[in-house]
């Protein structure tokens, strides 16, 4: 079965400022089965640095990349044949579209940082809530990729690792290759 292609388009980014914010979307989107983050804003070396660390010591081949205009990257992923999904707390509640959008072997999943412009709700596909309430691209973006690969992302292996953690009840076991 072909695999899902799962990319993450952050939408704005200013060095420095949304570093931590920035790079914890990048973590979780790699831990949680995407694929590519493509961030839309300033070229930011020391994520493309804490990325890389990430895959070599924890596996996978997430990759992160940088680009001008978020238009132009969703008019190409469009074009590639994803699906826009853009979380916002005024779209959609994700509950009712989640089983439809799980379907789609191609998703692209707009996140904000700064104040969305409207262009990018009539761009997406679809305009995903995860509660209608005010909080944060980086819990958005953990439940909605946990709900459109039904929990599947919780047990994806990480190849190429060299480190492996064996869980415990209690206490810390790692396993370094
Ligand atoms: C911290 S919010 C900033 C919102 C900004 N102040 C505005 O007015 O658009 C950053 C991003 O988090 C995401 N987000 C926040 N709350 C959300 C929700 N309830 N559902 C889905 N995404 C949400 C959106 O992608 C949003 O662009």
């Amino acid at each position: 079965m072909k695999k899902r292609e799962i990319v993450i388009v952050r939408y704005g980014h200013r060095e420095v400022r949304d570093y931590r914010v920035t790079g914890h979307c990048a973590l979780v989107s790699r831990a949680f089965g995407a694929d590519k983050m493509i961030v839309c804003g300033e070229k930011d070396e020391s994520l493309l640095g804490t990325v890389k660390g990430v895959n070599e010591r924890w596996g996978g081949k997430f990759k992160i990349e940088f680009a001008g205009t978020w238009l132009s990257v969703v008019k190409e992923l469009k074009r590639k044949g994803f699906t826009i999904v853009h979380l916002t707390m005024y779209g959609l509640p994700v509950q009712e579209v989640d089983c439809e959008l799980g379907k789609k072997k191609k998703i692209a999943i707009i996140i904000g940082s700064q104040k969305v412009e409207r262009a990018v709700y009539e761009n997406a596909d679809f305009n995903v809530g995860v509660t209608n309430q005010p909080h944060s691209e980086i819990a958005a973006l953990a439940v909605f990729l946990d709900r459109v690969q039904g929990g599947a992302e919780l047990s994806k292996d990480f190849s190429g690792a060299k480190r492996q953690i064996i869980p415990q009840e209690r206490g810390k076991k790692v396993l370094n290759f």
